[in-house]
């Protein structure tokens, strides 16, 4: 008898982006749907991790991540956020940002409790929820600038919730959390047993010489917050899905045990270039002023089109209405938008449990000027 499967995921299928990049590729699109840059990487970062090959750092490093890699984060963060951060306790290094999302969750999710998660929300975090049995509360970001509306967070709560999930900057929107939403959020979880994830992949990707309100910055907050990273993001190698997770070490102690028996540890060679690279603060600091000139070139480029961008404070990433258009539903448009006109985007109401379709897409502008011209010159047909 062949055993049969009773899905934990029932209702996911294949992530919009693989389905996007497919089509793209399939029509030869200008593909500014998923989220990575299409131009080179710091050549100086290759060099150190062939470096690091040849001089036999080959084998495991320590479950917890190399050590000087760990210190180097502490000294950033630091630096940034005024965070006292213990390199030996409060730090793992992991395979991406969103596997420490997870393990983060798998660490303090039992069947029955509830999370609060913003939508729309990056794709992994729901599925990540559910496979652990919990319940995913969903509360709308209010359309069109994507805030969080603190009193529906307050009414949502109830005995059963375990965790709520903020992410600034925020995928797919390109919104960004003031400090004023942090200070709301302190206020509601003070005296609870609520914990916070808070997905900070973008922690570079900020305009607007606006400040980034990490979660870092709030010793109440760390005392019960797992804050996730990708290195992908920071040094344009999405493809090496290569993070950490910050935590305090309590938290970490427990995250560890999911951790040491799913993946261990994380490719050594480029925890050992990334070690001395981080030193190098211009690699992450001009990244906001690098990003914010491709979005406000986009954002030009984009005057010749009929689609109504909204605004973004960081991330790659911007959304656009097009009801100058269509009125075809975000995901029919997006689609056709890729096989007729040959520029793929990501329908934003793939970003809802629900598909709430505002008629929104997404642009990815992380991309060179080449790339940008070419996609709006399309565009501009419609
Ligand atoms: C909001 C958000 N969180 C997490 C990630 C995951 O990063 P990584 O590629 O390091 O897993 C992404 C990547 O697209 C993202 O957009």
């Amino acid at each position: 008898m062949i055993p049969s499967i009773h899905s934990k995921l029932p209702a996911v299928g294949t992530t919009i982006f693989t389905v996007m990049s497919g089509l793209a590729a399939e029509h030869n699109a200008v593909n500014l749907g998923q989220g990575f840059p299409d131009y080179d990487m710091d050549s100086e970062l290759v060099g150190l991790v062939n470096k690091a090959m040849k001089d036999g750092y080959n084998q495991y490093v320590p479950m917890q991540g190399y050590l000087p890699l760990r210190e180097a984060i502490a000294e950033k963060v630091h630096a940034l956020y005024g965070a006292s951060i213990d390199a030996g306790s409060d730090i793992t290094i992991t395979p991406g940002g969103t596997y420490a999302i997870y393990t983060a969750l798998t660490t303090v999710l039992r069947p029955g409790d509830e999370v609060i998660v913003f939508e729309p929300a990056y794709d992994s975090y729901i599925p990540n929820i559910e496979v652990n049995g919990a319940t995913a509360i969903r509360l709308p970001l209010r359309y069109p600038d994507y805030s969080i509306d603190w009193q529906m967070v307050r009414n949502a709560i109830t005995d059963r919730t375990r965790v709520i999930m903020i992410n600034s900057p925020h995928n797919p929107t390109g919104a960004v959390l003031r400090a004023s939403d942090l200070e709301e959020l302190r206020k509601i979880v003070s005296n609870t047993n609520i914990f916070i994830l808070s997905d900070e992949v973008y922690e570079h990707l900020v305009f607007d010489g606006i400040p980034h309100e990490s979660v870092l910055r709030y010793p109440d907050l760390m005392e019960r917050s797992f804050v996730c990273f990708s290195f992908g993001k920071v040094y344009h190698c999405t493809g090496w899905k290569l993070g950490y997770c910050i935590s305090n070490a309590s938290l970490m102690t427990e995250f560890r045990k999911v951790h040491q028996y799913n993946c261990f540890s994380v490719h050594s060679p480029s925890q050992v270039a990334l070690a001395g690279f981080l030193s190098n603060r211009e690699s992450y600091l001009g990244l906001g002023t690098y990003l914010q000139e491709k979005r406000d070139y986009f954002t030009t480029l984009m005057k010749q089109t009929r689609f109504d961008l909204l605004s973004s404070h960081g991330s790659y990433f911007i959304c656009g209405t097009y009801n100058r258009i269509s009125d075809e539903g975000d995901s029919a448009f997006a689609k056709r938008l890729t096989i007729e006109h040959k520029v793929a985007t990501i329908p934003v109401s793939a970003f809802y449990k629900d598909a709430t379709d505002n008629k929104v897409i997404r642009f990815c502008f992380a991309k060179k000027r080449e790339t940008l011209e070419s996609a709006v010159e399309k565009l501009a047909r419609l």
